[in-house]
């Protein structure tokens, strides 16, 4: 995990090294749990030693999907929610140009990449509609139960859509299927079909599924490099197997669950680089659907900076003290912007002439970590070397690892979701369905 490091210098003033001996011996049981395969859950511990038992003959029909997708369409339409979707989405946003979809193809080398699926608005799936007029498409439904109703609402739409425009026949070569192995609807119609299919296996759970097909086809699409991304998890995977001092999983694992039961509930992750905003999402659906339940949980927010420093600036500075920040910190950006100088100076900014912009951000967050240490918010910062898919292989696997970690030290099954499925059986009533 080279590129990655992990620092809680900034929330010691607000424990003690008591409480860190304390705790570290049974994040040390937790951490073996996982290992062993006896933590609560143990049915879906696969994504432990996945990066190790890869199926390498799928991930090479993925790189090939990929590249069919990438020759053959102006879109790829990727139909999935939680699990299914926030993963991929993450990533592309994390390792692609900032208006990745905006750009015109020669630019962007690849389709654009929306989503659908992610919600049940009618006006989200006419725009889709419109958006899809007049160009190639493909799709790549992802559900692992195959009966999510948001996802199967979308395709069903999106299936009628690519056979009226390119006949049955030729669906087959544009719709991709990420499911279960053998079971659900959605596996059911791919085989009936005959769409080309990829695996959830049975032992991952949807939130810990992002280095399965189920993130690595759309990944491949925009044009990253899949290979890195899982060779950089399974060196996570071994640094996740040392010992605490070596393994930053597993101080963060503790450090925030020192701080939970010193009253902090909630966890903010922050970064100061707008490419992590769906990160956080894709963090915080892990945390959140891992952690909240039987009455317990951090619960998990995130904050875009600087921007969401003029919104919930006030608050974090002021507010009720209950909050602990993780800081995202990319340590050097993909291309740096260096500022010129001005002849006028009637904006009174040539003090900054002749400096990066990074090093402007850098001392932004400085700042703004004195200035909420000073407020009381005790601060976790996690260094990433950079935006690429080195790094974010590592860390994907350390979130996932110290997730994990972190549930058994909460007391928690980490990897069930029970509480998700009260509004759908309302739902299901309200709709009258049998
Ligand atoms: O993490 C999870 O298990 C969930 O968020 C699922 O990913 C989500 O509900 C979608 O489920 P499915 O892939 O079965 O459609």
């Amino acid at each position: 995990m080279e590129n990655l490091r992990f620092n809680y210098q900034s929330s010691l003033p607000f424990i003690t090294q008591q409480e860190i001996d304390y705790l570290s011996p049974y994040t040390k049981i937790a951490s073996e749990a996982l290992q062993s395969g006896s933590s609560p859950g143990s049915d879906f511990l696969g994504w432990v030693k996945m990066p190790f038992l890869y199926d390498t003959k799928e991930f090479e029909r993925v790189k090939i999907a990929a590249d069919k997708i990438r020759n053959q369409s102006d879109i790829l339409v990727v139909v999935g929610i939680g699990g299914s979707y926030l993963g991929a989405k993450a990533a592309i946003e994390f390792l692609s140009h900032s208006f990745y979809n905006n750009l015109d193809n020669e630019k962007r080398n690849g389709p654009a990449i929306v989503f659908a699926g992610i919600n049940l608005s009618p006006d989200y799936l006419n725009d889709l509609l419109d958006l899809l007029e007049g160009k190639d498409f493909s799709i790549n439904v992802i559900s692992k139960s195959g009966t999510t109703t948001e996802p199967a609402i979308s395709f069903r739409v999106l299936k009628e859509l690519t056979e009226s425009r390119y006949g049955k026949v030729g669906a087959k070569d544009r719709i991709f299927a990420t499911t279960d192995r053998q079971k659900g609807a959605l596996k059911q119609l791919a085989d009936q079909e005959g769409y080309e299919t990829f695996v959830v296996p049975d032992d991952i759970g949807g939130r810990f599924s992002v280095l399965t097909p189920v993130g690595l086809l759309p990944i491949a699409v925009s044009g990253a490099n899949i290979n890195a991304l899982i060779n950089r998890a399974l060196d996570a995977a071994n640094t996740c197997q040392k010992k605490f001092d070596e393994n930053p999983a597993l101080q963060y694992a503790t450090i925030r669950n020192i701080l939970n039961r010193r009253g902090k509930a909630i966890e903010m992750l922050v970064s100061y680089e707008p490419r992590c905003q769906y990160i956080a999402e894709w963090w915080k659906q892990l945390y959140g659907e891992s952690e909240g339940k039987d009455g317990k949980g951090i619960f998990p927010a995130s904050a875009n900076f600087t921007a969401d420093l003029h919104s919930l600036g006030q608050f974090l500075q002021d507010g009720t003290r209950n909050i602990f920040e993780t800081i995202l910190n990319i340590t050097k950006p993909k291309r740096d912007f260096l500022l010129g100088e001005d002849v006028d100076n009637l904006d009174g900014l040539n003090y900054l002439s002749g400096k990066k912009l990074s090093y402007v951000n850098e001392k932004a967050m400085q700042g703004t970590l004195e200035a909420h240490l000073d407020g009381g918010v005790p601060n976790l910062i996690i260094d990433l070397e950079d935006a690429s898919e080195h790094s974010l292989g590592n860390l994907f696997y350390f979130f996932e690892y110290a997730c994990g970690v972190s549930g058994n030290l909460l007391g928690v099954n980490p990897f069930d979701q029970p509480g998700v499925e009260a509004y759908k059986k309302n739902m299901f009533r309200l709709l009258g369905k049998k």
